[in-house]
């Protein structure tokens, strides 16, 4: 199998072929299976800048914890006024300034175009962590193992989105990539103000595939073999919560076949209950678990990519 990934920077689920995603996956795959202690770090010492202008705990901490597990080191940014950005720099001076201080970066922005503008002269591979609603694709990378160790396969699967579509870009990033293995069915759950956004449904119809609107869980829930939900992203609109989401509790999962599996990228805020963390089907610490795998198989792979 050829072990190069096709690109040389992570900004867009669209950049990620079939052979990509196979080769990540059975890289961190592999990874999960071997003993820390037996992990080959990576020379010369990689360094890695972490570039969060946004919240993250999971993102952020697996992406330092793997490149030190992998025998590297990071620079980091606490906030994003402890630099020139605040002084009005552009992101395309720190995007290329910070190509000489580092061996790779990953940036998380609220602005949809931040990803375009930071890499536009730099040099290392640059990793988007997260660019306002529009894309996580790391995020979606860990979505696809932690579903294909369950299931065993990407294609011909049926998943139902629950929470708020709209503005979720973990919702986008794994919609685009399922959309495009076959046969693989979406039920997008959600109200109207919190549908699936027009950019994914004009894919999904430009792509042929299958997929329904709704408001109930109970139309699809005995379908499923994947229930991805997602918490409200109030940090992106104006509305109150209470207008919105009545908790996921393991009373209204009563029906949930047995294989399949909840995903969550978390964090979980109040639209789903801790009672559902006693279900077998629930796989969200799994799949954050497996953000430190594949985060360390990406860095690995691009940093050995040249
Ligand atoms: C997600 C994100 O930042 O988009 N979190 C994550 O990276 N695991 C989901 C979210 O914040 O709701």
């Amino acid at each position: 199998m050829n072990n190069k990934l096709s690109f040389k920077n992570l900004l867009t689920t669209q950049q990620l072929t079939h052979q990509d995603i196979s080769l990540l996956i059975n890289t961190a795959i592999d990874l999960k299976n071997t003993p820390l202690t037996n992990i080959n770090a990576i020379t010369p010492f990689p360094i890695l800048a972490s570039l969060f202008f946004e919240p993250s705990t999971r993102t952020r901490f697996s992406f330092e914890s793997a490149i030190l597990r992998l025998g590297g080191n990071y620079i980091n940014l606490e906030q994003a006024n402890t630099s020139s950005i605040a002084k009005g720099e552009s992101l395309e001076d720190m995007g290329r300034v910070m190509s000489d201080y580092a061996d790779i970066i990953v940036l998380r922005h609220p602005d949809i175009n931040s990803m375009k503008a930071f890499s536009q002269h730099t040099t290392v591979p640059v990793i988007n962590a997260g660019n306002g609603s529009e894309e996580h694709p790391t995020q979606a990378l860990i979505d696809l193992m932690t579903l294909y160790e369950h299931h065993q396969r990407l294609d011909s699967l049926t998943i139902g989105f629950w929470g708020d579509l709209k503005y979720s870009r973990t919702v986008n990033s794994l919609t685009k990539t399922l959309a495009s293995y076959s046969n693989n069915t979406f039920h997008f759950i959600a109200t109207d103000d919190f549908q699936v956004s027009a950019t994914c449904e004009t894919m999904l119809t430009q792509q042929t595939c299958n997929y329904v609107k709704t408001s109930s869980l109970n139309d699809c829930l005995e379908k499923l073999d994947i229930l991805y939900v997602t918490r409200t992203q109030t940090e992106r609109f104006t509305k109150t919560l209470s207008e919105y989401l009545s908790p996921l509790n393991k009373d209204l999962l009563q029906n949930i076949p047995k294989n399949c599996i909840i995903l969550h990228p978390l964090p979980r805020v109040n639209e789903m209950s801790n009672d559902i963390d006693t279900l077998a089907n629930a796989h969200y610490f799994k799949q954050s678990q497996n953000g430190l795998y594949m985060r360390m198989a990406l860095i690995k792979t691009l940093l050995q990519n040249e």
